[in-house]
């Protein structure tokens, strides 16, 4: 896959729309047909207007442009050719046989088929075509997952394939995983079996749905969604299709028997309870409840999640059963244990795949939270949401001072699914509650002085971001010398949601960023945290020399790459005293800390010292309001913020 190419996407459905704002998003220039112009611009108007968004950018739209694949024209100038038609081996067949007369000679074509063999469906195109033809099995939705499942067919070029894997995880936020050319792959095959298997065994066993997906879900290291949950999501007809075909197409297949859908499952489906979709399937939504289904009646009753034997000795029949059924097919499926494990967690977030959960696979080494690479530091932010407080500070510190000590560049990143979430909120409303001024101070004053401190470091800094990187955590990026952000950041600084403002030289920075009073301003007060790091850059948090990866697990790399010459000391220029204009519709509490903000940013001094002396002295007066730790508190309760 080259850096900034043509491709032509047939089949403006979910996949054929998902995979063109891949291709868009990765600069790639994208027509995207159907059987008519009409279908291929209302596929469009879905990416368009899909939620959450396909796209880091909306204005991304541009680079996909809708045609008909009655014309096949654009075909022959294109770099790569993806058919995401339906599911159906001779419509497929058909389609590459006529993309085989209009395609340039160097052009790949490859198909998402979820299934069908790339062999059949290849087998009356010529020799100098199927060399250039192969399968790239997408997730649904494609932006947010990460695996590609390629697969070669016996006369596929590998250099060709080769080169195309390194480009596509180079350029996109994928992961590719090569599979064998056999029914549902490696990520289907296994999954449908090892869905099937549980819940016959579940049934057999007479263990609730919901015992089950306690036991199956983040227990195993796996989604929340576990298996009923999950199954649901899916739909239960769709699993029934997928089951029967692989069933079909698997006459040897090991486990096949537990491929045939037991009764109940058969009848939820006859009674269109096929999962979410249709409202009920083994969860059903009633009011603000849901019930679980009941094996015996096949009625929906209150969830009891309590744990019993049943269930555990379920979890220990199904799961050595699959880590055997995965090695007793390996050799069929992929080229290696490893490309099986991946394929399963990056398909579908588990955290080990069958051959680490039997314990065959080499165990990833516990890094300190301080530890070098590369002649570079790296400090992991660790915690909840590796959220700031006195230790996370006191964390930084030690880190630049071990980094200055040494003479090293210092990449700070965050453990787990985010940099950092912000300042430990639990923390400080607690502090506001009982009043306590001095504390709330202290703390606020510690985080001013950590980022400062990594500001002048004498050493290069980079953060290194994915994820949420909100508040506090948002505020250590800004004083690096250096920011890479994976493309799926979460960034903002939503302090004023919550009844307060920045105060870690969030509102420090911004000025210096954003140039004028107004504009910081606007920026926090009407913060909106930025779906994409793309986003991010757009709404002018990044200077030019901070940088975006194509792939989240490029993140590191890049960071260390770049950590040696990411000595910025950036500070502000010196200006004019600005002024902010309140919008004259801001009412009530939101009016309050509106004119907080403003005070800080019309600072007539624009020295650091000065901005943060005001930054905690408005901090310190929204802290005592009970509207605003009212917010706060409902924001911890809740998840969501309160306006009032
Ligand atoms: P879909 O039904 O949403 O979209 C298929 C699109 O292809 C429709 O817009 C249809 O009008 C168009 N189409 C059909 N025949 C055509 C032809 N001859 N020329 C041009 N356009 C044609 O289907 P979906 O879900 O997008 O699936 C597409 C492919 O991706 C299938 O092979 C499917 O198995 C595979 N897949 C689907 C996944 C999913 O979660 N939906 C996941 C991974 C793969």
């Amino acid at each position: 896959m080259k850096e900034k190419g043509v491709a032509v996407v047939i089949g403006a459905g979910t996949m054929g729309g998902g995979i063109a704002a891949d291709l868009a998003n990765a600069g790639w220039t994208v027509h995207l047909l159907d059987q008519s112009v009409e279908l291929a611009a209302s596929g469009k108007m879905r990416v368009v207007k899909s939620s959450p968004p396909l796209l880091y950018l909306p204005e991304y739209a541009e680079r996909i442009v809708a045609g008909s694949s009655e014309e096949l024209s654009v075909c022959g100038s294109a770099d790569w050719v993806i058919e995401a038609i339906a599911e159906n081996l001779a419509l497929k067949q058909a389609l590459l046989t006529r993309l085989e007369s209009v395609v340039g000679p160097e052009t790949l074509v490859t198909s998402n088929t979820s299934g069908l063999s790339l062999t059949a469906m290849s087998k009356h195109c010529g020799m100098a075509f199927r060399r250039r033809f192969f399968g790239t099995h997408f997730f649904n939705p494609p932006r947010y997952l990460k695996l590609v499942e390629v697969v070669p067919t016996p006369v596929t070029n590998s250099a060709l394939l080769q080169a195309f894997i390194a480009g596509m995880e180079a350029r996109t936020n994928h992961r590719v995983v090569v599979a064998k050319d056999t029914p549902g792959f490696i990520s289907t095959r296994l999954w449908i079996t090892h869905l099937l298997d549980t819940i016959h065994t579940a049934i057999e066993q007479n263990v609730p749905v919901e015992v089950v997906d306690a036991l199956t879900g983040p227990a195993l290291g796996r989604p929340r969604s576990a298996t009923f949950r999950m199954a649901d999501l899916v739909g239960l007809d769709i699993i029934a299709s997928i089951a029967k075909n692989q069933y079909d197409a698997l006459p040897d297949d090991p486990l096949r028997e537990r491929l045939r859908l037991p009764e109940k499952l058969n009848l939820l489906i006859s009674e269109g309870r096929t999962g979410q979709k249709s409202g009920a399937g083994f969860y059903k939504r009633v009011g603000k409840e849901i019930l679980a289904l009941d094996w015996a009646t096949l009625t929906y009753r209150p969830r009891e999640e309590t744990i019993t034997e049943a269930g555990n000795a379920l979890v220990e029949t199904v799961v050595p059963r699959f880590c055997d059924y995965a090695a007793a097919i390996a050799g069929e499926i992929a080229e290696s244990h490893e490309a099986i494990d991946n394929a399963m967690c990056w398909g579908f977030g588990w955290e080990k795949g069958p051959f680490a959960l039997a314990g065959n696979a080499p165990q990833k080494p516990a890094y300190p939270a301080l530890r070098q690479e590369q002649g570079t530091l790296i400090l992991e932010l660790r915690g909840k949401l590796n959220v700031f407080d006195p230790a996370q500070c006191d964390a930084v510190i030690a880190a630049v001072d071990e980094a200055e000590r040494q003479g090293l560049p210092l990449v700070f990143t965050g453990q787990g699914p985010c940099f950092s979430a912000g300042y430990n909120l639990a923390r400080l409303v607690t502090a506001m509650e009982q009043g306590d001024l001095v504390g709330i101070e202290a703390d606020m004053k510690q985080c001013q002085e950590t980022f400062l401190r990594v500001k002048y470091a004498k050493i290069p800094t980079v953060a290194a971001i994915h994820g949420y990187t909100l508040g506090a955590g948002c505020e250590l990026a800004l004083h690096c010398g250096r920011i890479v952000a994976s493309p799926e950041t979460v960034l903002g600084l939503p302090e004023c949601a919550v009844g307060v403002i920045p105060c870690g030289g969030g509102v420090k920075e911004a000025l210096y960023r954003f140039g004028s009073a107004q504009a910081a301003f606007e920026a926090i007060f009407f913060n909106q945290n930025s779906t994409s790091a793309h986003e991010a850059r757009k709404r002018g948090w990044f200077r030019p020399t901070d940088g975006i990866v194509a792939n989240a697990d490029q993140l590191l790399t890049e960071a260390l790459r770049v950590a040696p010459e990411a000595t910025q000391p950036w500070s502000g220029p010196d200006r004019e005293p600005g002024k902010v204009v309140l919008p004259v519709t801001l009412m009530g509490h939101d009016r309050r800390i509106a004119q907080a903000l403003a005070w800080v940013l019309t600072e007539e001094k624009t020295t650091e010292t000065a901005l943060l002396a005001r930054e905690r002295a408005a901090f310190q007066q929204l802290a005592q309001e009970p509207l605003s730790m009212a917010r706060m508190r409902h924001l911890l309760e809740t998840g969501k913020p309160l306006r009032n």
